[in-house]
């Protein structure tokens, strides 16, 4: 029975929704079982009118494709719609508001125009408006706002003002929106704030302002938001940061600071702010930050100071033991630089891309890391003594690697998410075979793209399999182990029996090819035409000593050395490297 009277009543109710419904828009009940009418296909001229919309209706949307946008002039259509919640039209050209228009609408929650052609709304615009909470202005022309602008908002949280043409604030231009929460400035040419202007809204939780061409921090507008527990003024022009400039913002939780002119972090800069816990100083010029400069900073723990000039990192042994988040990306570092990470017991992600790493010899990475990047340096190898035993993450994308070893891919056995694209993977014996018997594990595996042997280039892994493997490419691999692949894996006798002849040959060339090593290592700085490594050459050089210049140097030079196909010139440049090794220091 109860089945019986609730179908009749559903369809009702659904047939409601799509009987009274516009053309070219659709209707229906929202996540919150709200009815909604959604026109996103753009192409409608003239004044805005709501023909087929059900009064009931309690969310408009009206928007457009960025290639068939509205033409709309507002109408005082929504008198009757006493039900709305929520209304957005935006992408529609809209260039004013109209006075009253959204008179009556007193449970409207929520009031979206982002992207029109307004240039200035007047306080009429909104009034009737009691209940409002968020109003978005993003991507308009607004190029001033009066006074008092929003005063018939009394209620309003999130005031959103982005990305418009304004490039001063009027005084008492936030009066009676005491209650505002969350204010959002950014892309406004506003070079400075005057501290006036924030006396109306001194309960601000929330606000941001990136890209608003200001030159400093001014302690006199902080001093009135003694509640901010978020402050975002990112790329903007500040050159300076102390603890002075903070002293009053001491909820603050997130500071977003990056891509500004900062060149260097005093002791103590965030003594005042024992709450913080995310901290963005990406993208400045900082090369210089003191011993101490957290100090109080019990609570941060993600700390981003990507693309910066660093060289010296001692200062993370003030958080080592608090810090989870680490991002050092874009910094030229060198090795001994980085062994303080080693110390930070709570860190659990680790950004290290692009930094020129060449080589990771010492431990680097604190057992306690889950995620590590490493993408885009010049690593070709991992050894397994310096990798954390329990990553749930490694990008070791855009790299030099050929191969990864047993020892390395038994580690990451239980990761998630490996990136390893964009490598000079060799799909030969020596370097792929841990990773072939993988391939099925993952997608990324399977996409793993061989640049070489000339038979294979631009093969992907899942298309190649192991009894086509042939044998060694380039050098990596000391000569006991491509040994122990021949007899041990495969059994193929002709090959080992070829590559005992090989060592023989090698042996009676490799005195000349020591000479040839010796005397020329000085000069092989000259002779790498490697861009990065020339730039990189300081720390590589210092971490491979002087078989690397052997190596490249004849690599270079060698008239033998431009076979990938033949096996036997393969395996002489193998003997050659170990050779250099032994000669060279
Ligand atoms: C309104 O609905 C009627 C009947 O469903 C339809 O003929 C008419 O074209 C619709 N008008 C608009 C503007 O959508
Ligand atoms: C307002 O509209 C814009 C443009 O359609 C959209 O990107 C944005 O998410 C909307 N904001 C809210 C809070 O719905
Ligand atoms: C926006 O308004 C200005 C005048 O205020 C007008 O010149 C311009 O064409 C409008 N832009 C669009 C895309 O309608
Ligand atoms: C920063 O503080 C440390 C430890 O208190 C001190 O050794 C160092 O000299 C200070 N650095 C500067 C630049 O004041
Ligand atoms: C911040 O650190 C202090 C001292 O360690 C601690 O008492 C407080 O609970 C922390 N606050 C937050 C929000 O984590
Ligand atoms: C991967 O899967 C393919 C197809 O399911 C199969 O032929 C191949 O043998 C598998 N490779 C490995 C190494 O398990």
């Amino acid at each position: 029975m109860y089945s019986i009277a609730v179908i009749p009543l559903l369809l009702y109710l659904t047939t409601q929704v799509w009987a009274m419904c516009p053309t070219r828009c659709t209707c229906y009940l929202d996540q919150k079982g709200r009815i909604s009418v959604l026109c996103k296909d753009g192409g409608m001229v003239g004044p805005l009118n709501l023909n087929n919309v059900s009064l009931d209706t309690e969310v408009i949307k009206i928007t457009a494709p960025e290639d068939n946008m509205n033409q709309l002039i507002m109408s005082p259509v929504f008198q009757s719609y006493k039900k709305l919640e929520e209304i957005h039209i935006t992408k529609s050209n809209v260039p004013q508001l109209g006075m009253h228009f959204f008179w009556g609408l007193t449970r409207l929650d929520v009031l979206n125009l982002s992207q029109n052609n307004i240039t200035q709304p007047l306080d009429h615009n909104f009034r009737g408006l009691s209940k409002l909470k968020e109003l978005y202005l993003d991507d308009n022309r607004i190029i001033s706002l009066p006074s008092g602008t929003f005063r018939y908002l009394h209620e309003l949280k999130v005031l959103s003002i982005q990305r418009n043409r304004i490039e001063e604030l009027t005084p008492r231009i936030f009066l009676e929106v005491g209650k505002l929460r969350v204010l959002k400035l950014s892309g406004n040419h506003l070079r400075e704030l005057s501290p006036e202007v924030f006396k109306d809204v001194q309960e601000l939780r929330s606000l941001e302002c990136r890209g608003c061409a200001l030159t400093r921090l001014n302690n006199e507008i902080y001093h009135l938001l003694p509640h901010l527990t978020h402050l975002d003024l990112g790329d903007n022009d500040i050159k300076t940061l102390n603890s002075e400039d903070l002293r009053d913002l001491t909820n603050l939780k997130h500071l977003k600071l990056d891509g500004n002119q900062l060149t260097a972090i005093p002791n103590s800069t965030f003594v005042y702010q024992p709450m913080l816990k995310k901290l963005n100083l990406a993208k400045n010029h900082i090369a210089k930050i003191s011993s101490e400069p957290f100090t109080n900073a019990y609570n941060l723990t993600e700390l981003d100071l990507g693309h910066n000039e660093l060289k010296n990192l001692d200062f993370l042994r003030s958080v080592a033991e608090t810090l989870e988040v680490l991002v050092l990306s874009g910094n030229h570092l060198k090795q001994h630089a980085l062994k303080v990470i080693y110390e930070m017991t709570a860190l659990k992600e680790l950004h290290l891309a692009d930094c020129g790493l060449a080589d990771i010899h010492s431990p680097i990475f604190p057992p306690s890391l889950r995620a590590l990047d490493l993408s885009s340096n010049h690593l070709s190898a991992l050894q397994s003594e310096v990798m954390p035993f329990n990553l749930v993450e490694l990008d070791i994308s855009s790299n030099r690697f050929r191969g990864i070893s047993e020892e390395v891919m038994i580690l990451l056995d239980n990761a998630q998410v490996l990136k390893f694209e964009n490598n000079m993977w060799s799909c030969d014996l020596c370097h792929i075979v841990p990773l072939l018997d993988r391939v099925n594990r993952s997608a990324s595996f399977r996409e793993v793209i061989c640049s070489a042997p000339f038979a294979v280039k631009g093969k992907k892994l899942c298309a190649i399999r192991k009894n086509e493997l042939s044998w060694c490419t380039v050098p990596s691999y000391p000569m006991s182990d491509a040994d122990y692949f021949l007899v041990a894996r495969d059994g193929k006798v002709g090959l080992m029996i070829a590559g005992t002849s090989v060592v023989l040959l090698v042996l009676a060339i490799s005195g000349v090819i020591a000479a040839l090593c010796y005397s020329r290592r000085h000069a092989a700085k000259y002779y790498t035409h490697e861009d990065q490594l020339a730039k990189e050459g300081e720390s590589i050089f210092e971490n491979n000593h002087s078989p690397l210049f052997c190596d490249g140097e004849l690599s270079f030079k060698f008239p033998l050395d431009n076979g990938d196909k033949k096996i036997s010139i393969a395996t002489i440049d193998e003997i050659k490297k170990e050779h250099c090794i032994t000669n060279g220091t």
